[in-house]
């Protein structure tokens, strides 16, 4: 289980206008296995607080937890994956998915047999040579998905993971992140710009406000996944969340 509690950030410059409390106190917790889903106004704070959380940045004060042990950060306790794929583009795809391994002490025969049922099981077989540039913006979201798999962790953080992708390429990824929970047992919290995204694939999904980053609305879902706009209840629960995220008093 993750659990935050009163994370606080400000960020501080010379110039008083640009000093900014991007959290306060904000807390929220992920039970082991779970799929929680933060949607949120650009800006308002949801890359950092994954930057505190992965500690490349640090909080001015707050807790982290994993599994009821304090933590300093998630680093080397999860794996993250950021809205750009972030593949190296002079390494084969396959090199580009053993590279978390490698980068951690070498490549054994398990990890190789373990990033090649990475390729079957993503639709990636036969491309392993390949190199980024190569292959199309939905294979290479596949590739770094796969690599974010071969990190080990028992939880996975992705920051808006499909967003460079076109909508059709994007729904049709959907179902592989569900795999994150369903097939690999992972703990999953995803920043997503996607309503119906967040819909598709949540257990929980907070609704937040900004300056700083507040929880306007927790909503539980407990129906089956992938859900799908033709399903009861998905328009009128797409029509709340975009409702929810209208800033305060703004006409519809
Ligand atoms: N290193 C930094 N120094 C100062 N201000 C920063 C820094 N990083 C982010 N900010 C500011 O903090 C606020 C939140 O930025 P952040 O990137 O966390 O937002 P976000 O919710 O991820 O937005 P988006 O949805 O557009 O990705 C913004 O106003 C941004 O300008
Ligand atoms: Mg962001």
């Amino acid at each position: 289980m993750l659990e935050v509690s009163r994370l606080s950030k400000k960020y501080d410059s010379d110039d008083p206008s640009a000093r900014l409390t991007v959290l306060s106190d904000f807390s929220l917790c992920v039970p082991t296995g779970g799929f929680a889903v933060l949607v949120g106004p650009s800006g308002c704070g949801k890359t950092s607080f994954f930057d505190i959380l992965v500690g490349s940045a640090s909080a001015d004060s707050g807790n982290i937890a994993w599994n009821g042990v304090a933590v300093p950060n998630l680093c080397g306790l999860c794996a993250y994956m950021q809205q750009k794929d972030l593949l190296l583009p002079w390494l084969p795809l396959f090199e580009n998915v053993l590279l978390p391994r490698r980068v951690r002490g070498g490549v054994s025969r398990d990890d190789i047999d373990e990033a090649r049922a990475l390729f079957v099981r993503l639709g990636l077989k036969g491309f392993e040579g390949f190199l980024p540039s190569s292959v199309s913006g939905g294979m290479r979201q596949r590739c770094a998905l796969a690599r974010t798999l071969m990190m080990r962790g028992e939880c996975v953080l992705l920051d808006e993971p499909l967003s460079a992708l076109d909508a059709i390429t994007r729904r049709s990824l959907r179902e592989l992140l569900l795999l994150l929970q369903s097939e690999f047992g992972k703990t999953v919290l995803m920043i997503t710009h996607d309503v119906e995204e967040a819909i598709a694939l949540a257990d929980d999904i907070y609704v937040l406000g900004t300056q700083p980053m507040d929880i306007r609305e927790k909503i539980r879902l407990s129906s089956p996944k992938p859900r799908s706009a033709a399903q009861e209840g998905f328009v009128a629960m797409r029509e709340r969340i975009i409702e929810s995220l209208a800033p305060a008093g703004a006409s519809r």
